[in-house]
């Protein structure tokens, strides 16, 4: 059964880069559920699309029915270098990070507070899940993923209280880890969000290393751009944010062109500060309030 009820976030924003212009490249490194690929289809482009998730390449191949223009390689973008593409370099390159709300919705994968899954939330494939690291990982790594992904003030105490829970009983399922998150005093963000959202995160982000997808990617991305090409990035955390916010900034073009790399290539940032989505789109996608949008212009 194909699964595709994932609305694109800021369609319109990262349009505005590319109006008016036709039959562009365009390599959509995050395809779910063909949103924001569809609707470069739709203007004419040519898109190259990559995921991980074999739902998201059922939808390709529906797609490619209606458009030609579509190649789509199953893979983790981090490893693009990997890829025998069929187009080298691109216009436009868009990367809507995270989860999509497919994947939200599956109970095998687990990303969901509402849902009783087994822990598991690895939606991009690989060995890990959030059973090994909750059940196995030791005291000072746990720590380590709470305090870094989940910014959890008192991931010591939660760390040092999931060892000795699951030294009584292995924790199994999301619920059952809620439970424990409830029992462990700990104090969690919980201001407009679920209580569990910090531990969610953290676990999410180890288990799909997804903030070394991103650094791995980015190093490698210039390869990809041709001159004037955009590099548009939705992210949906701080994490992802400050990473991205960094990565213009140390490969920025100056003023006089020069590279502040020192390479011979730099970006133009178009976007001073991060685009976010419209009040009207969070009314209609609650999904979107969390979305930043940075975009570069690529100089060599
Ligand atoms: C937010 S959704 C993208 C939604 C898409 N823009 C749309 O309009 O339907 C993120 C997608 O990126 C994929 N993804 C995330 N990290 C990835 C990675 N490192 N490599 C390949 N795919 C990745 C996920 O599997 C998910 O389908």
């Amino acid at each position: 059964m194909i699964r595709d009820k994932h609305i694109p976030i800021m369609v319109n924003e990262i349009h505005s880069f590319i109006n008016n212009k036709k039959n562009l490249s365009i390599l959509d490194c995050t395809f779910g559920g063909g949103g924001h690929t569809k609707k470069f289809l739709e203007s004419g482009h040519f898109v190259t699309a990559i995921d991980q998730d074999d739902n998201s390449m059922i939808i390709a191949r529906k797609l490619k029915k209606n458009f030609s223009n579509i190649f789509f390689y199953k893979a983790n973008f981090r490893n693009i270098n990997l890829l025998n593409l069929e187009i080298k370099k691109f216009n436009l390159i868009l990367l809507d990070l995270g989860f999509s709300s497919n994947q939200l919705d599956d109970i095998n994968i687990g990303l969901s507070f509402k849902l009783n899954s087994n822990l598991n939330m690895n939606y991009l494939g690989g060995n890990l899940n959030a059973h090994k690291i909750i059940n196995h990982y030791d005291k000072y790594e746990l720590q380590r993923i709470f305090d870094l992904y989940g910014e959890i003030k008192q991931a010591e105490k939660l760390a040092k209280y999931i060892v000795n829970q699951r030294s009584i009983k292995k924790i199994n399922t999301n619920f059952e880890l809620i439970e424990v998150l409830k029992e462990s005093g700990v104090k969690f963000r919980s201001k407009k969000i679920h209580f569990a959202t910090q531990a969610f995160q953290a676990l999410r982000i180890e288990t799909n290393k997804e903030l070394d997808n991103l650094v791995e990617f980015l190093k490698k991305v210039h390869d990809y751009l041709d001159i004037d090409a955009y590099l548009a990035i939705i992210s949906f955390h701080s994490l992802e944010d400050r990473i991205v916010k960094n990565f213009f900034k140390e490969n920025k073009v100056k003023k006089n062109r020069e590279f502040n790399n020192k390479k011979n290539w730099g970006f133009e940032n178009l976007t001073k500060k991060p685009l976010i989505a419209s009040k009207s789109e969070v009314l209609e996608n609650n999904r979107a309030r969390s979305a930043k949008l940075r975009v570069g212009r690529f100089i060599n």
